[in-house]
């Protein structure tokens, strides 16, 4: 069934309390006692709706009195009780769970040596009957009972209130929450697990103890993460003002998890790959991945539970706003530059894919079918740059003026980005009328420049326009108000000012693209300006300027903004790249070659920076420039572009590929990077020198090294490959995480047949099929191997919709994503199209979950 967003209306009852116990044995049983109010507006005979499923119901009871079946109505998932109920009154209800076979992994189920939960978006329904709604708050109090022995840590939400002993070698814990929360808030953990403690002391003085749960042996691997949450925690009562709200913060690392994390009241819930680190087993990518998830969970205490969403529509009122947070984080702590680069690159490689796709939604949806499948990257990502965008227009202080507002405003209860923008307004004093429209709008609108300059005359004139293209059900779209930044050079690369000229151009480097067009002239310009249009990637639209090669180059060497200077070079990689793709080489690559040879001799300090200069595009990225898309010429054309530059650079990269300390330390994790990156440049060229090299480094205890030399031999047929994957798989076979990295190698590897492999590796001996393990091997092969996922006889395509259609019974969520792979078949160059077509047309007769099956509909539809 599909929900409507203009359906929306507020809850008849409101749960006060919550009292929850959990009776811990073979089975689960769990008796929830709630004290229900009617709500103001509601009609007397308003029925109570509650949701639920997967359960067993043993009892149900109003005020001690079992509810009688004639005044029940129920299907698979809900219950409405229709008897004449009090203004106040209890519920209980009791009910009996199964967590070792809910392979959902939502609800409460098994995760090795533990039962733990996942509620968001609607899992708390799968533990009791309830409201599964986030509108309606509570206060929560939790009872669990375990055997001592097998399940002696016992957690839930807020304070531990009370512990002790119970028959027969069992033993209890009682939690209160003091803080209202939605039922997708609730967390609960019982298991056998080693902690590591510490404590942080907040701005105010009051002192958090700071507890992380993890599998024995691992406390090892904590620190990193504890690290980040205290510079998390600091970090937010210095930019935002915002103190942590209880006396303890728990973090739970679970081997099986469907997602990154979880940010429940008190006691988040994470997949182990975003806690656990150590240098042996985690690349400084891990290191960075998990101190900025550990920072968005702790984030979401203020954007997301103190002040949460109304309903699921609003969705990236709390994870755009998380996610932008997140983002400035690691920005001050690790650099801008390269963070900006990282954002955009994902962005435009997830996002703008998915809004060109049939799933295209807007960042505050219209419907859903499955909430599940709109935890994306346009609610997440795209949502981070529309409140990015707002604060470019506000400025930074207004700016966080209006979030200190929205959360005073709206502290404790349920919210909507209406709100969200109504405080902005309030704050500013600005209108943002025409700026909602980025949040109710699908598609990436495209911004056309052109330039004219005129010699004698001396002006210099920009016509610009936008248009946004139609998605599946929404053919007319408005402009947008698209915030410009800009700077302008002369050929030598030195910065020409030219004034503001409000309205449309409100700062000297600024533009404000309201309108679907627009002209600005600028007098008195002695010189042709080299511009730079979207420095920092200031909009999340697609940018199309004439530039020249000689344009591009000047603008790789001289612009100061490190985002301009990335995508200066990543447009004369796609120059190249696209020549390449029909024909020799050319001008194009032979710019882009020059290009790199003077960057190679410049000096640079921010060897991150420069690592991300020289990197290639993905295949995934060229994907999203190439219609139709032929996966198989695309790879080809991507190695001889690598072969290219390797030849060109030669003398460079053997430099970088050389200096690879093991050390930590940020001016280290630059000079790794960049050693990766020439490794696999000069793998290329398959001298034995760099392929020996690579082998003997395989075998560091510096996993950044490790892993970076087997990416760069990794497309390679060699005996060094051979031998450095075969030492990494006996090194690394009882550690799951970094098994993970060697899936994904294969996966992910040019050489030979990939269908076969991938298809060998689900029945490898070491392969289980874990959440984490599964995206590392399908995830990869269908994202990242696109010779072998888009292989002409259709085999790719059937191998992976073979594995969504078994993942859709055990656990849909998984499934759907790996569904994202079947949905693109209308941009496949010819036979391909086709094949993919009738791979869709027979799984979607064969799924169940509503997750597969309506990403299925929408591709074959629209
Ligand atoms: N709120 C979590 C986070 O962003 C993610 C929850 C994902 N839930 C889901 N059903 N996909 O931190
Ligand atoms: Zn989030």
């Amino acid at each position: 069934v599909e929900v409507f967003r203009k359906d929306y209306r507020a809850p008849d009852y409101a749960v006060e309390n919550v009292d929850l116990d959990f009776d811990v044995r073979d089975r689960t049983t769990v008796v929830s006692v709630l004290r229900i109010r009617r709500n103001g507006q509601a009609r007397a005979d308003a029925p109570l709706h509650l949701d639920g499923r997967g359960f067993e119901l043993l009892e149900l009871a109003i005020d001690g009195l079992a509810v009688a079946e004639a005044n029940v109505e129920r299907d698979d998932e809900r219950l409405l009780i229709k008897q004449a109920l009090p203004q106040a009154f209890s519920l209980r209800v009791v009910t009996r769970l199964d967590p070792d076979s809910n392979h959902s992994l939502e609800g409460l189920y098994r995760s090795g040596p533990m039962l733990c939960t996942q509620c968001e978006a609607r899992g708390f329904s799968r533990i009791t009957y309830f409201p599964d709604r986030p509108d309606v708050l509570s206060r929560f109090k939790v009872r669990i009972e375990a055997d001592a022995q097998r399940y002696p840590v016992l957690l839930s939400n807020g304070n531990r209130v009370e512990a002790g002993e119970a028959a027969d070698g069992r033993h209890y814990a009682i939690w209160e929450d003091p803080f209202l929360k939605p039922c997708y808030l609730f967390a609960l953990v019982a298991g056998d697990l080693g902690c590591v403690s510490d404590t942080y002391t907040t701005a105010s003085g009051r002192e958090v103890a700071l507890q992380f749960y993890v599998d024995k042996g691992n406390e090892g691997r904590v620190p990193h993460a504890l690290e980040s949450l205290k510079k998390a925690m600091r970090w937010d009562e210095q930019v935002y003002g915002l103190e942590y709200d209880l006396d303890i913060y728990m973090v739970v690392a679970a081997r099986e998890f469907n997602m990154g994390a979880m940010e429940n009241k008190g006691l988040n819930l994470f997949n182990a790959r975003f806690v656990l680190a150590s240098p042996d087993t985690a690349t400084d990518a891990d290191y960075e991945g998990i101190e900025s998830v550990i920072a968005h969970e702790y984030f979401h205490n203020w954007t997301g539970n103190r002040v949460t969403c109304r309903d699921w529509f609003q969705l990236s009122l709390k994870e755009g706003l998380t996610v932008f947070r997140d983002q400035n984080f690691s920005a001050d702590l690790n650099g801008a530059d390269v963070q900006r680069i990282g954002e955009v690159r994902q962005l435009r490689t997830l996002q703008f894919a998915e809004d060109a796709g049939p799933m295209a939604h807007p960042v505050r949806p219209d419907s859903y079918v499955e909430i599940n499948n709109f935890y994306t990257a346009t609610v997440y990502e795209k949502g981070a740059e529309i409140v990015r965008m707002l604060q470019t227009l506000l400025g930074r202080e207004t700016f966080i003026k209006g979030v200190q507002h929205y959360l005073r405003e709206h502290d404790g209860s349920a919210a909507t980005i209406e709100d969200f923008l109504a405080a902005h307004e309030a704050v500013s004093g600005r209108n943002l009328e025409g700026f909602r429209r980025w949040y109710s709008q699908a598609g990436t609108p495209t911004v056309g420049i052109d330039d004219e300059y005129h010699l004698l005359a001396h002006t210099y004139t920009l016509h610009l326009e936008q248009s946004t293209p139609a998605t599946p059900g929404a053919p007319d779209k408005k402009p947008v108000p698209i915030p410009i930044r800009v700077a302008f050079f002369d050929g030598e690369g030195q910065r020409i000012h030219l004034p503001a000229q409000p309205p449309l151009m409100p700062a000297p480097d600024l533009i404000l693209l309201e309108d679907a067009q627009a002209t600005i002239t600028f007098e008195d310009v002695k010189v042709r300006p080299t511009p730079s249009f979207l420095q920092g990637f200031s909009a999340p639209v697609r940018l199309q300027f004439g530039y020249s090669s000689d344009q591009l180059v000047n603008l790789l060497l001289h612009e100061s903004d490190g985002f301009a200077r990335w995508e200066a070079v990543q447009r004369l990689m796609l120059n190249a790249f696209f020549e390449l793709l029909s024909g020799p080489a050319g001008d194009d690559t032979q710019a882009l070659l020059k290009g790199l040879q003077l960057l190679a001799a410049q000096h640079f300090d921010d060897k991150a920076l420069l690592a991300e200069l020289l990197r290639m595009p993905s295949e995934s990225y060229l994907a999203g420039q190439l219609q139709p898309l032929d996966g198989e010429k695309l790879a080809a054309a991507r190695d001889a572009l690598r072969l290219r530059i390797a030849h060109a650079l030669t003398g460079p990269l053997s430099v970088w590929a050389t200096a690879a300390p093991e050390d930590q330390g940020a001016i280290n994790v630059g000079r790794r990077a960049l050693a990766g990156i020439a490794s696999g440049y000069l793998a290329a060229t398959r001298s034995t020198r760099i392929l020996d090299l690579c082998r003997d480094r395989a075998g560091s205890d510096n996993m950044t090294l490790s892993y970076g030399a087997l990416v760069a031999l990794n497309d390679i047929d060699c005996p060094q490959r051979e031998d450095a994957m075969a030492a990494f798989l006996s090194r690394w076979r009882h550690d799951a995480l970094v098994l993970d990295k060697w899936f994904a190698l294969q996966a992910g590897s040019a050489i030979g047949n990939g269908v076969e492999r991938t298809a060998e590796l689900l029945g490898h001996p070491d392969y289980v099929a874990s959440p984490n393990r599964i995206r590392s091997v399908l995830g990869t092969f269908w994202r990242e191997n696109l010779r072998a996922y888009h292989r002409a006889d259709g085999s790719g395509y059937r191998l992976l919709a073979e594995q969504v259609l078994k993942l859709d019974k055990s656990n849909p969520q998984i499934a759907s994503r790996l569904a994202d792979g079947l949905l693109g078949w209308r941009g496949l160059a010819a036979p391909r199209d086709e094949l993919l077509r009738a791979v869709l047309q027979r799984l979607v007769q064969q799924v169940a979950s509503p997750d597969v099956s309506e990403k299925i509909h929408k591709a074959l539809a629209g």
